[in-house]
């Protein structure tokens, strides 16, 4: 496994890779990442998450399919399907399960760079047809959302030029003290 960079260097340099070699991500690494996962914050420490990680060439081929924009998981030795589970208690519950799982899923982004792996995070939404194809596949219980899934490899090639690392600072989006 190689050494991990600062958290500003993870952070600001790090890209969606979305190009894998056909190699195998080592067996370490997998659970360094889900680690920083598991390390995010979420709402009163309840940490709602649960995570799939699925590396059989055949259900990595069948969820490559499922979304347009899924393709390159034809190719990512790895997928890392963050789930999340509402405490049912109260309406706040389910949007904190979706924000929890989002901590953890960039969480895991920084680590997956900071590896020297490429990682890119692929949405899902419960409108979209193959949700429910997504949930059957991984077997995922009813009461358990699917929050995002996450195609995970060594990098092939570099980088488009549009995706290279650029001065992201908006100042327009800086708010002092209201909207
Ligand atoms: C909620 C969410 C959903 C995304 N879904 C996809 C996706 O389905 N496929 C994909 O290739 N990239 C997806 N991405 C990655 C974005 O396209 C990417 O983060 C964005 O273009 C910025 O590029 P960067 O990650 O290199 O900074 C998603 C990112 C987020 C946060």
């Amino acid at each position: 496994m190689k050494t991990e960079m600062s958290a500003t260097d993870a952070l600001l340099t790090r890209r969606s890779v979305r190009n894998f070699l056909n190699e195998p991500v080592s067996e370490e690494e997998p659970k360094a990442i889900l680690r920083a996962g598991m390390f995010a914050p979420s709402a009163h420490n309840r940490r709602t998450w649960e995570f799939i990680t699925v590396t059989k060439r055949a259900v990595l081929n069948e969820l490559s399919v499922m979304s347009r924009y899924w393709g390159m998981l034809k190719e990512a030795p790895l997928c890392i399907v963050t789930c999340g589970y509402s405490l049912g208690i109260l309406p706040k519950d389910e949007e904190f399960l979706v924000q929890n799982s989002a901590a953890a899923t960039e969480n895991m982004l920084l680590m997956a760079h900071s590896l020297g792996l490429g990682a890119v995070w692929l949405g899902i939404c419960r409108e979209r047809p193959y949700y429910e194809s997504v949930k059957e596949l991984l077997k995922i219980p009813a009461d358990v959302r699917v929050v995002s899934l996450m195609a995970v490899g060594r990098p092939k090639g570099e980088l488009p030029e549009r995706a290279k690392p650029l001065e992201r600072f908006e100042a327009q989006k800086w708010h002092r003290e209201c909207y």
